[in-house]
């Protein structure tokens, strides 16, 4: 079993017995950008996780050490709790215990091992599966009592704090929270959130790796965030009841249509589109509806690529590929887009030879090996 193997990879590493921690990667089936303006994502968990083990070192440092030892490299990567990590990936891990150290923790030196099933860049929030896995362990070695939800809120600090990515809290809350064959709906203005169990085996799931990942992510990004924040600071003129872009409608959008930019108004028009989106596929699926999928998938890809500007080449391709390929349902850009992977609803019968089909027309364009992962 992967665990007991991971458990003595540590030891062997470490000479000591350590604890085995993990949590699940994502991907979202609607409600792309919606998290942090308040709306409503509906995000599930993939079977790939992100595994920590963790044992606290005996002796008396005087400043914390955190010794990293990475799967895939077998190197010792090291860094005290009171200087910035000498790496960019570690910052993760000095993020999630600088966070926990705001809210009042103190630690002493630890050992830990990491693996991950988890591709990365491909658009699956493997860094949020890699805050919530490190953040249970660190809440079960140190005997702290942060409850699921504020270890996703720690994972989202991280991100803000320590790299820079202005996200919401979609990836990190269906990480700590989901459980499998389930969707997640979750309202991102309460953090009231349903479970939406979803049995068809006439359907399946699969991601097309677009292969791309722009450096941009982040700049752009946060670019869209402060977008939707300005919309929201000029429409409070008119009402100021408005907290985010969750409490305007579009005929309020469009009545004031001339006080934004029209970039700003494209950009707050998809946002509310999209959250009526997510609302009627979950009132869909729960009474075991899925004549809308293939229109709201498609819709809600033409959105992202069309008025919310988070697309790319070969995204696009991937989604028109889908589209002309026997056994769709339907297709669309996932994630925070300019890169990563399109999700692609299939029937069942037809899956083997749509994969197929897809690698084929993707290899035929890009001269490159087509990456897929089977959900
Ligand atoms: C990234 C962010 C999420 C969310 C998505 C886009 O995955 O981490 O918070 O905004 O992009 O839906």
């Amino acid at each position: 079993m992967l665990e007991n193997q991971l458990l003595k990879q540590f030891k062997n590493q470490f000479r000591t017995h350590g604890r085995v921690f993990s949590a699940p990667g994502r991907i979202n089936i609607i409600g792309e950008h919606t998290d942090y303006n308040q709306g409503f994502v509906l995000p599930a968990i993939i079977k790939q996780r992100f595994y920590v083990v963790i044992a606290k070192r005996s002796g008396l440092d005087p400043f914390p050490i955190v010794r990293i030892v990475s799967s895939k490299t077998n190197e010792v990567s090291e860094f005290n709790l009171f200087s910035p990590p000498p790496k960019q990936w570690m910052n993760y891990f000095w993020g999630v215990m600088k966070e926990m150290e705001k809210r009042g923790k103190e630690f002493s030196s630890i050992d830990v091992f990491i693996f991950s099933e988890i591709p990365v860049g491909a658009g699956l929030a493997s860094s949020a599966a890699l805050t919530t896995a490190f953040g249970k362990a660190l809440n079960a070695v140190f005997n702290f009592d942060f409850s699921l939800f504020e270890l996703a809120e720690i994972g989202q600090a991280t991100e803000h704090n320590y790299i820079g990515v202005k996200c919401g809290l979609m990836d990190q809350f269906i990480s700590a929270f989901g459980i499998p064959e389930t969707f997640l709906k979750i309202d991102c203005q309460t953090y009231d959130y349903e479970y939406i169990p979803f049995h068809h085996p006439e359907i399946r799931m699969v991601l097309f790796n677009s292969r791309v990942k722009h450096n941009l992510v982040a700049s752009e990004y946060n670019l869209r965030r402060e977008s939707c924040e300005m919309t929201v600071s000029v429409l409070q003129q008119f009402d100021p009841e408005i907290q985010s872009l969750r409490d305007v409608t579009l005929p309020f959008l469009n009545e004031h249509k001339d006080a934004l930019t029209p970039i700003d108004y494209k950009r707050a028009q998809y946002v509310i589109e999209e959250n009526n989106r997510v609302i009627n596929l979950c009132e869909d699926l729960k009474n075991n509806d899925l004549s809308s999928l293939e229109y709201l998938l498609y819709a809600s890809h033409e959105g992202l690529r069309d008025q919310y500007q988070v697309s790319c080449p070969e995204l696009d391709f991937l989604v028109e590929a889908a589209q002309q390929t026997p056994g769709i349902i339907g297709a669309r850009m996932m994630g925070g887009g300019f890169g990563g992977c399109t999700l692609n609803v299939v029937e069942a019968n037809q899956y083997d030879q749509f994969i197929k089909v897809m690698c084929e027309k993707f290899e035929k364009k890009y001269l490159k090996t087509a990456i897929f992962y089977q959900i």
